[in-house]
């Protein structure tokens, strides 16, 4: 039996057996996959001595960054980044890659199919911003940043040859085709990076928060009448790629959606 898990610190909420298992059990795969607490002073060891066991891991906050300490190669993606989501082994070799960027791309392609010269506002500029733009700059969307401390989000410019502004107030949201909260502001709390009337009816908005799956940014959204995404789906579909990563199987998105609710 095949053995996977997802490692991380916390790790208890994790939804990814969650997902997994639904699709070990729609293919019929004989695998296990377990979430495993590695608190970041225990990384090295439990690579060293745990992660051979593994034909692959899951590796969530804290240590997407730490643990390409561990990896022999990464893909482009996770270069670009500068993150890790998922090992894999190849030719004896240990990959790393991130399957966010696939995730943002596929929740925003749901409702906007086609993203290229879609000028998209992007709020935040931590990991999962990083993941954001790098699926956008893929897609050729026109990419503005905004970030509380505007330091960070000025750094992202020369590296991806985005525009930033530094106050929310300098901009229209009428100017923009989507809106994307990469924040954590409305993890767990009823708080919005947003004024309330910041949104125009036109903007397609997706948070990447999904707990609660309807944060008060989208609910200030669909209240003024915008599409919007839900961050389930992001969750959803870089489980996915990861799936097809390991078993080279394309599963039904449905099949994960439907564990995710369940
Ligand atoms: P992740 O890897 O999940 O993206 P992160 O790298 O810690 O997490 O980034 C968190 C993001 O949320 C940052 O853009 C952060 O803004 P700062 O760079 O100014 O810290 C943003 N964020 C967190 N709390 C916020 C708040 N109360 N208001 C606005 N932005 C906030």
């Amino acid at each position: 039996m095949k053995k996977f898990a997802v490692i991380g610190y916390p790790i208890k909420h994790s939804k990814s057996p969650l997902l997994h298992e639904a699709g070990f059990n729609e293919m019929g795969i004989d695998a296990s996959f377990e979430a495993i607490e590695v608190s970041p002073d225990e990384l090295g060891d439990w690579m060293r001595t745990d992660f051979p066991d593994y034909a692959g891991i899951a590796v969530t906050i804290p240590h997407k960054e730490k643990i390409k300490d561990f990896i022999d190669q990464l893909t482009p993606a996770a270069k670009s980044i500068g993150a890790v989501n998922t090992l894999y082994r190849k030719d004896g070799l240990v990959i790393g890659t991130n399957t966010d960027c696939f995730g943002v791309l596929k929740a925003l392609q749901s409702e906007c199919p086609e993203l290229k010269n879609k000028k998209a506002l992007i709020l935040g500029a931590g990991g999962a911003s990083r993941a954001t733009i790098f699926a956008l700059k893929q897609a050729q969307s026109i990419i503005t940043c905004w970030n509380r401390t505007e330091k960070k989000a000025l750094k992202l410019v020369d590296e991806f040859e985005i525009n930033t502004v530094s106050s929310l107030d300098a901009i229209q949201s009428e100017d923009f085709d989507i809106i994307i909260n990469t924040t954590s502001v409305g993890l767990k709390k009823w708080q919005s990076p947003v004024p309330a009337n910041f949104f125009s009816p036109s903007n397609i908005v997706f948070d990447i928060v999904y707990d609660p799956l309807e944060t008060k940014f989208l609910s200030e959204a669909e209240q003024t009448g915008c599409q919007t995404i839900t961050g389930d789906k992001m969750l959803v579909y870089q489980a996915l790629e990861q799936f097809r990563i390991w078993h080279g199987i394309a599963l039904e998105p449905e099949i994960m959606e439907t564990a995710f609710f369940g």
